[in-house]
């Protein structure tokens, strides 16, 4: 689904990713940690076709992100959910209004619209909040309002940015186990966060784990063992290279 191949970015010549090498498989759940200003979010951006890497590859679904012509753009976007910490909803339209936004750019019936951005909302356990004012919800339910958003066009691809940084402890755990679920029923999630919290949660262990140190990959976990799959949009993208010397000396490190 993602791979990210030797990617240097930087930005008024000072390096944010040093090189950077990523596999995340069709399926996968991967948890990015590293302290703030690491890099993650020049990360996340270069996987949205947000911005582009000065040198490597970056490809997600198939698709080289490099190569890619600025008319192509939405079309990868379309596999692609994004929630960032500042999740910006209209506060003076309805949460259910709110999700509807993603949908409106295609050419969906009003009612099948609706209905869809409903059920989004449902599966955020956000069901009865749907004709809400988005701005009389509290900061959790604000931003599950914005992964329903993200998930109401059916992405392949969830990227999440420090999901939990604007909440309390325990409204972050349940985030988390609102985004396991959503990873459970099929959907690749990435989570980037420098949140401890959110690293000691105990995730389940079908989440891997990558951490990244001034722009520099320092760590990442070997795959869960799990079924090959041949689909078309995977295929050449089974998860991480094998470790190699390099790997475990850096793993070493980190662990000291
Ligand atoms: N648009 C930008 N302009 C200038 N510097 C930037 C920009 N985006 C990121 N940076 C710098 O790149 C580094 C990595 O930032 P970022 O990716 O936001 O880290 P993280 O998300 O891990 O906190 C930081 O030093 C940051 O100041
Ligand atoms: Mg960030």
């Amino acid at each position: 689904m993602i791979r990210v191949e030797g990617v240097w970015k930087s930005f008024q010549g000072v390096p944010a990713l040093k090189g950077v090498s990523l596999a995340v498989a069709s399926g996968d759940a991967l948890l990015l940690t590293g302290p703030s200003g690491a890099g993650k979010t020049t990360l996340l951006r270069l996987l949205f076709a947000a911005d582009h890497a000065d040198r490597g590859e970056v490809f997600v679904a198939g698709r080289s992100l490099q190569r890619l012509r600025a008319s192509s753009i939405p079309y990868v976007r379309r596999n692609i959910g994004v929630v960032f910490q500042d999740f910006k909803l209209l506060e003076d339209r309805s949460a259910v209004e709110n999700v509807a936004v993603t949908l409106e750019i295609l050419d969906l019936g009003r009612k099948i619209i609706l209905a869809r951005s409903h059920a989004a909302l449902e599966a955020v356990g956000l069901g009865t909040r749907a004709l809400s004012r988005a701005g009389s919800l509290s900061g959790g339910e604000q931003q599950r309002v914005a992964i329903a958003r993200a998930l109401v066009g059916e992405p392949a691809l969830l990227l999440c940015d420090e999901p939990t940084g604007n909440l309390d402890p325990e409204r972050a755990h349940d985030l988390l186990v609102l985004l396991d679920q959503i990873h459970q029923r099929g959907t690749t999630i990435l989570i980037a966060t420098h949140d401890p919290e959110v690293v000691d949660f105990g995730i389940d262990a079908r989440w891997r784990r990558a951490r990244l140190v001034d722009g520099e990959m320092l760590d990442v976990d070997l795959p869960v063992a799990r079924p090959a799959r041949l689909d078309e949009e995977t295929e050449g993208f089974s998860g991480r290279p094998e470790a190699d010397a390099t790997d475990v000396v850096r793993l070493l490190k980190v662990v000291q």
